[in-house]
């Protein structure tokens, strides 16, 4: 009796002491944000302790065999990336990012369409996430927008073949599963089209809902308004529309992770005397740091409003925060914004958040906020 109590309390002290060490594992949580290349951010930088997972962006798919690759300047660093990141936090999961913005989405539907070619991409995304050290692997496609019920039939079938594979992987390697994820639209239906839900509920860890670029200058020239709005009274385009649309459509909460832009976008006034939310405006602003598109970085908005004093407003209605200084105005998610954002991801019970991208954040401002609130 005495030694089987002295058991009980040895595994409830450990227990204990293992929770304190990483809080995740009482309940599963994502606390995530995206790398890549050319961000110029050192991976050494990167303060891992802030995340849970991290995504390492992007492996390409080869047009002709549809096997993944990595771009061989890429090597190094994608090679290093679990190791560098494991030094600050040895609980971090990596994940390999494929895909990408650029990409050419009419090589992934052909990918899709076809068993040897999903075989091609599938066998090879499984041994470059080994061969890396990578945790799961992640399916980010331009291509997130499938436009046909044909192609998101054969994602469907992709993601079944996906899920197959890689737990016949871990039954020969007898390691761990590797988690599997996809960026996925803000709405789980597009066009009237629907995303193969009951084919991601069986087959995936969870989706990124890329909950962003709901308004730019590139398609709103003629008004300013919140890049990434959590709620908009006058239309279903928000954050908190497309979530419960995803849950609506069956997916569970605990399999959507809500994602958060550490950038946002920059137009110019019409009138620098209107500069609400909504006030016209022509297009993008030629301010120094916005890009091609009008996008700038959290970090690159912090120094604009340092340099300029730009006034800096938070509107509780859409819940976004903007800053205006003569006939620039930039719509963003500042810390504010991002404590709103994953305080409605906890209530909502998601899994969690990502941020796109770790080197937008001003020293690291978004990811302590998103991180605090979280666990607060
Ligand atoms: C990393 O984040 C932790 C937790 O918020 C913080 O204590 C630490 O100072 C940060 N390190 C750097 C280098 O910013
Ligand atoms: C995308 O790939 C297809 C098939 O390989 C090719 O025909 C097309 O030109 C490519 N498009 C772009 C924009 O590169
Ligand atoms: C926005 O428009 C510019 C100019 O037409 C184009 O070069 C850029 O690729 C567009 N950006 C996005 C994000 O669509």
């Amino acid at each position: 009796m005495a030694f089987q109590n002295l058991l009980f309390f040895f595994f409830f002290f450990f227990s204990i002491f293992l929770l304190q060490l990483q809080p995740s594992i009482g309940k599963p949580t994502v606390k995530a944000a995206y790398w890549f290349p050319a961000s110029e951010l050192p991976i050494s930088d990167i303060n891992s302790t802030l995340f849970t997972h991290l995504f390492c962006a992007f492996a390409a798919l080869d047009s002709h065999s549809k096997q993944v690759t990595i771009p061989p300047s890429d090597q190094p660093a994608f090679a290093a990336f679990t190791t560098t990141v494991q030094k600050k936090n040895p609980f971090i999961q990596t994940l390999l990012s494929i895909g990408g913005g650029n990409s050419n989405s009419s090589i992934f539907i052909a990918m899709v369409s076809q068993p040897k070619t999903r075989k091609n991409f599938i066998d090879s995304s499984i041994r470059h996430a080994r061969a890396n050290g990578f945790f799961g692997l992640d399916l980010d496609w331009d291509w997130e927008y499938p436009k046909t019920t044909q192609e998101m039939a054969n994602l469907g079938i992709f993601f079944n073949e996906w899920r197959a594979a890689v737990v016949s992987e871990s039954r020969s390697s007898g390691r761990p599963q590797l988690l599997l994820t996809a960026a996925v639209y803000f709405s789980a239906t597009r066009d009237s089209l629907s995303y193969p839900i009951q084919s991601i509920r069986r087959n995936l860890d969870w989706v990124n809902v890329m909950a962003y670029d709901f308004l730019a200058p590139n398609w709103s020239r003629d008004s300013t308004g919140a890049p990434a709005a959590l709620y908009n009274p006058s239309s279903h385009i928000s954050v908190s529309d497309g979530i419960n649309v995803w849950i609506g459509a069956g997916l569970s909460a605990r399999k959507i992770v809500v994602g958060l832009p550490f950038y946002g976008y920059a137009w110019k006034l019409v009138d620098p005397n209107q500069h609400g939310v909504g006030a016209p405006a022509s297009g993008q602003s030629t301010e120094q740091g916005v890009a091609s598109g009008g996008s700038i970085s959290y970090r690159q908005i912090k120094e604009f409003i340092g340099k300029t004093g730009a006034a800096w407003e938070y509107d509780p209605t859409f819940v976004t925060e903007y800053c205006y200084s003569g006939s620039t105005w930039m719509g963003f998610d500042g810390a504010r914004t991002v404590a709103a954002k994953v305080s409605f991801a906890k209530d909502k019970g998601l899994l969690g958040y990502f941020g796109w991208s770790v080197s937008a954040d001003n020293d690291w401002e978004l990811s302590q906020t998103a991180s605090q609130t979280w666990n607060s």
